[in-house]
Formats: structure tokens, C-alpha cells, sequence
């Protein structure tokens, strides 16, 4: 790892008691110490929402102030974790926007990634639609924003990559979850986890951490240093999602080199 501040992390579930992530805010200050041990000193954290509640005035009020609630709850074990060590982590806000509906409405800067122009998405029932799924990309790329996909490699139905080219082709990044690589979403997701990595389609890793277990960014990019590509590991865990932060497109990540069996002539 080069980058002095280690890790950027912009996908986990750590506001407290807002949706199946961290419960409490003693589940919050674990998070945060688990990320410290695991080389993480900056993140945005992403609570689940349904993109539909943009189309609802009352119900995405009702959706904000929880979130409100909870993010304040956040802050405050933010700032007693900064007391503790003598050092703060640099905490951001977004959300997960479920795609419920193909076009939600993100111009309010809480339902983006750190008030940036990126906004990270995800299809509902962890399934792809059969038709037509880059529909929502162009859709949002169209309202100026710049959507990044949450876990492929977790879609059920995935069957081949093109689908994922033409996300890319319509103007999204793809993130990886780290534990996909090592089977915390099944095997399936992790052939296609290493898959979508070794074509150069991966844009990022990130934890999407429920305060349960690791984060497991520092095995992830052990993993890939490991395999013989360090420039892929601090482009995906490091680098990349450091310029999101700053709201910067992501470098290109070059696909692993496969070696031919013959020789070229
Ligand atoms: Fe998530």
C-alpha cells in the first residue's frame, strides 16, 4: 500500500439502527475500529434506500429524516472514536440507491456519494433486468450523475459479461465487494468476482460492510498482490476509490495478462 491514508472505503451500512447494517451505536464505534485495523482511515457509508421514494414527497421526507437521525447518531461516535485515538477518520454520507425504479430522482446531494456527482446503485432482488438493464445508467447519466455499480458479481442471473460492458459503455463504474473474492457471497459470486477483475472491468473494491465480520480490504488487496498484479490492487482498493472522494472518474484498470500456451510468432 502506498497511498498514506490507506484504504478509501465507499460502500458499508454504518449509520445506526437506519436498515440491516449497524443496529446501535456501539455496532457503529466496532465498525469504525474494525476499518481502522483493517487500513481504512476515510469512507462514505451508504445506507439503503429505494430510489421509488423519490417519486413519493411525504415518504422521501419520512426516508431523510431517519436518516438524519441516524447520521447524527453516526457523527457522535465519529467524534468520540477521533477522542479515543487522537486522530480522526474522515466519515462521508451517501446511500444505496436501490433501482426500484429506473430513473430516481438523486439531485438531493445526501442521496449521492459524498455530495460528488457519483451515486452508488444497485438492481433490486439481486437481479438483473432482462431487458434493456443499462436502461437505468443511461437514465441517470442523463440527470448529470455518474452511477457506480454495486456488486455484479452478486446478480443472480448474471450469465455472461457483456451486460457489464455495456453498463460501462453508458457511462458506470463497477465496484466488487472484497468478500466476494473469498466466497462470503457463495462461489458463484466469486468466479464471477475474479472474472469481472480479470477482464479489466472492476473499477473499485469496497467493503460493503454490515459491522458484522471484516471489511476485508487489506485481504483483498493481499489477495491480487499475491496473484502477481499490484497495480490492479492499488488501482481498485487504493487509488480509484480515493478519486472518487474527491470526485474524479477512476483510473482504467488494466485486465490481467493471461499467458498464451503458444508462443506468439
Ligand atoms: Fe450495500
Amino acid at each position: 500500500m502506498t497511498a498514506p491514508l490507506g484504504f478509501t472505503d465507499f460502500h458499508s451500512h454504518l449509520f445506526p439502527g437506519v436498515d440491516d447494517g449497524a443496529q446501535t451505536p456501539e455496532d457503529s464505534a466496532a465498525a469504525l475500529a474494525a476499518f481502522r485495523k483493517d487500513g481504512t482511515r476515510q469512507l462514505i457509508t451508504t445506507p439503503h434506500f429505494m430510489g421509488s421514494l423519490t417519486r413519493n414527497r411525504a415518504m422521501l421526507a419520512d426516508r431523510l429524516d431517519q436518516l438524519e437521525a441516524g447520521w447524527a447518531r453516526l457523527r457522535a461516535v465519529v467524534a468520540r472514536d477521533a477522542e479515543r485515538h487522537g486522530s480522526p477518520m474522515r466519515v462521508e454520507r451517501g446511500v444505496e440507491v436501490m433501482l426500484d425504479v429506473p430513473d430516481p430522482d438523486l439531485s438531493d446531494a445526501r442521496l449521492r456519494l459524498a455530495g460528488t456527482n457519483f451515486a452508488l446503485v444497485e438492481y433490486p432482488s439481486l437481479r438483473l433486468p432482462p431487458m434493456n438493464a443499462e436502461f437505468a445508467v443511461i437514465a441517470l447519466c442523463e440527470q448529470g450523475w455518474t452511477p457506480v455499480v454495486a456488486h455484479p458479481e452478486r446478480y443472480r442471473n448474471l450469465a455472461e459479461y457483456e451486460t457489464l460492458a455495456r453498463f460501462k459503455g453508458a457511462g458506470a463504474y463497477l465496484q466488487i465487494n472484497a468478500g466476494s473474492l473469498f466466497g462470503d457471497h457463495g462461489k458463484t459470486a466469486a468466479t464471477h468476482a475474479m472474472n469481472i477483475i480479470t477482464l479489466g472491468l472492476a473499477d473499485y473494491v469496497a467493503s460493503d460492510y454490515h459491522a458484522r465480520g471484516l471489511p476485508r480490504l487489506r485481504d483483498f488487496h493481499h489477495a491480487v498482490v499475491e496473484a502477481g498484479y499490484p497495480e490492479q490492487a492499488e488501482l481498485l482498493g487504493v487509488t480509484n476509490p480515493a478519486r472518487l472522494l474527491e470526485g474524479l472518474p477512476p483510473l482504467p484498470v488494466p485486465p490481467f495478462v493471461v499467458a498464451d500456451a503458444e508462443p506468439a510468432t
